[in-house]
C-alpha cells in the first residue's frame, strides 16, 4: 500500500483541528498541526512532510517556497479560496498549489447583510447599553434599506449570493465586474454599470472581489471622493482593497457614514488571535476602532458549520487527488492572475451562478 502523505498544517486553531480530525480517517494521511503561521522563519518545521496546509494569513512568499522546496514539500494545500498570499511565480514548476474555491458563498453573503443591519441599526451599541441598564435609544436612528441603491463590486459566487439576498429588501442593485454575468444580472434585476456610476449612485457599497495587484487600495480618497456623502462601505473580501488611512479621513469628515469591515489590510498580527492582555501597536487599527459607526470583525464571515466542514472535505479531497496522481480540479497556477477564471477551472464565472460556479481568486 502507498505510504501515507504527511501534511504539516500551519496556523491552526482548535476548530481547524476538530473539523479535520473528524474526517481524516477517511484519507490515507498523517497530519501534524502547528499553531504558528507559515513564514520564512517557520517553514523549516515542514521538514519530513510532503505537503503543507495553509490559511489566509500565512506568508507563502518566495523565500518560504524556496525553503519548502529544499525540504521536498511537493504540495501547498490552501484551506481557503484565496491565494493572494502565495507567490505563484515562485511555486510554478516547484510544487503544486491547490485551494478551496467554493465552500459556502451563503456564509459570507449572509454575514455581509448581518454587518450592515447591525451597523445601520446600531445593534452592537444597543446590546452594550442595555447591559448597563441604559434603555435610551438616542443616537440609534438608522435608515430603511428599502428603496436604497446598493453597489456590488465583484459578482462572483459571493457577490451574486449577496445580490440574491438583497432581492428581499426592495433595493436597486448596481454592479461592477470586469467579467459581467448578464444572465444573472437579468435574473436578479441587477444592472452592470461603470465603477464611476456605481460610486456616484450607491448608498451602500459592498466589496466581493479578490485582491489583485491592480485593485490594491481601490477604495481610496479618490474613489471615496466620487461617492455620496454618508455612503456605507462593507468589506468582507480583503483588507488591502481599502486604503484605511483614507477611510479614516472620510469617516472623520462624515463623507463615509459607516463601515462594516470583516477584513483589515494589516490584519495578520491581530485577527484570529486573543490579544486581550496586550495593547494595540497599530495606530491605524486603533483609530479605526474608535468610531461608533465602524464595525470591525476578525475575518469571521466564512465561519459557519457548513463552510468549515466543506473546507475540510475539499482540502482533503485535493490532497488525496494529488497523492493518487489524479487531475487537480482546484489547482491554481502562475497564469491565474485572480481577475479572471483560473485556467484550470471547469466553469467560467462570467456565465455561472452562485450555485454552480468555481473560479478565480478569493479568500
Ligand atoms: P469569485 O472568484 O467567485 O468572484 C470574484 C469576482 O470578482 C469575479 O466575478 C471576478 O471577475 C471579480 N473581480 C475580479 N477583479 C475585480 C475587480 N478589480 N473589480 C471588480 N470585480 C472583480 O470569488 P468569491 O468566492 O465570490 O469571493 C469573493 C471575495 O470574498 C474574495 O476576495 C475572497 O477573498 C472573499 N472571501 C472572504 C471571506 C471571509 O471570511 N471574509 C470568505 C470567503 C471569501
Amino acid at each position: 500500500m502507498q505510504d501515507k502523505i504527511r501534511i504539516a498544517f500551519f496556523d491552526t486553531k482548535p476548530y481547524d483541528r476538530l473539523s479535520f480530525d473528524a474526517i481524516k480517517e477517511r484519507y490515507h494521511v498523517e497530519i501534524v498541526y502547528f499553531e504558528t503561521r507559515l513564514t520564512p522563519a517557520s517553514a523549516k518545521l515542514a521538514e519530513g512532510f510532503d505537503a503543507v496546509c495553509a490559511f489566509v494569513n500565512d506568508d507563502l512568499c518566495a523565500e518560504t517556497i524556496h525553503t519548502l522546496e529544499a525540504l521536498n514539500v511537493r504540495l501547498i494545500a490552501m484551506r481557503c479560496a484565496g491565494f493572494n498570499n502565495v507567490d505563484l511565480a515562485a511555486a510554478c514548476h516547484r510544487m503544486k498549489v491547490v485551494r478551496v474555491p467554493k465552500y459556502s458563498p451563503y456564509a459570507v453573503a449572509e454575514y455581509t447583510i448581518g454587518l450592515l443591519l447591525c451597523l445601520n441599526r446600531h445593534l452592537h451599541r444597543a446590546f452594550c447599553r442595555i447591559r448597563e441598564n441604559n434603555f435610551s435609544i438616542n443616537g440609534f436612528m438608522g435608515f430603511d434599506l428599502h428603496g436604497k441603491t446598493f453597489g456590488i463590486i465583484g459578482t462572483g459566487k459571493i457577490g451574486l449570493t449577496f445580490a440574491q439576498i438583497l432581492g428581499g429588501f426592495g433595493v436597486r442593485i448596481l454592479a461592477s465586474d470586469p467579467f459581467p454575468n448578464e444572465k444573472a444580472a437579468a435574473e436578479l434585476k441587477m444592472e452592470y454599470v461603470p465603477f464611476e456610476t456605481l460610486y456616484r449612485e450607491s448608498d451602500v457599497i459592498s466589496l466581493h472581489c479578490p485582491l489583485t495587484p491592480e485593485n490594491h487600495h481601490m477604495i481610496c480618497s479618490d474613489t471615496i471622493g466620487q461617492m455620496k456623502t454618508g455612503v456605507f462601505i462593507l468589506n468582507t473580501s480583503r483588507g488591502k482593497l481599502i486604503d484605511t488611512s483614507d477611510l479614516i479621513e472620510a469617516l472623520k469628515s462624515g463623507k463615509v457614514g459607516g463601515a462594516g469591515l470583516d477584513v483589515y489590510e494589516e490584519e495578520a498580527d491581530y485577527f484570529f488571535e486573543d490579544r486581550s492582555d496586550r495593547w494595540i501597536n497599530d495606530d491605524v487599527l486603533a483609530r479605526l476602532m474608535t468610531f461608533p459607526n465602524v464595525l470591525i470583525t476578525s475575518h469571521q464571515a466564512f465561519f459557519t458549520r457548513e463552510a468549515v466542514n466543506n473546507i475540510a472535505e475539499i482540502t482533503m479531497d485535493n490532497i488525496r487527488d494529488f497523492q493518487e496522481g489524479r487531475e487537480l480540479v482546484n489547482d491554481v497556477c502562475f497564469h491565474c492572475d485572480g481577475t479572471r477564471p483560473c485556467c484550470h477551472a471547469k466553469e467560467n464565472t462570467a456565465t455561472s451562478n452562485p450555485e454552480t460556479s468555481g473560479s478565480s481568486a478569493s479568500r
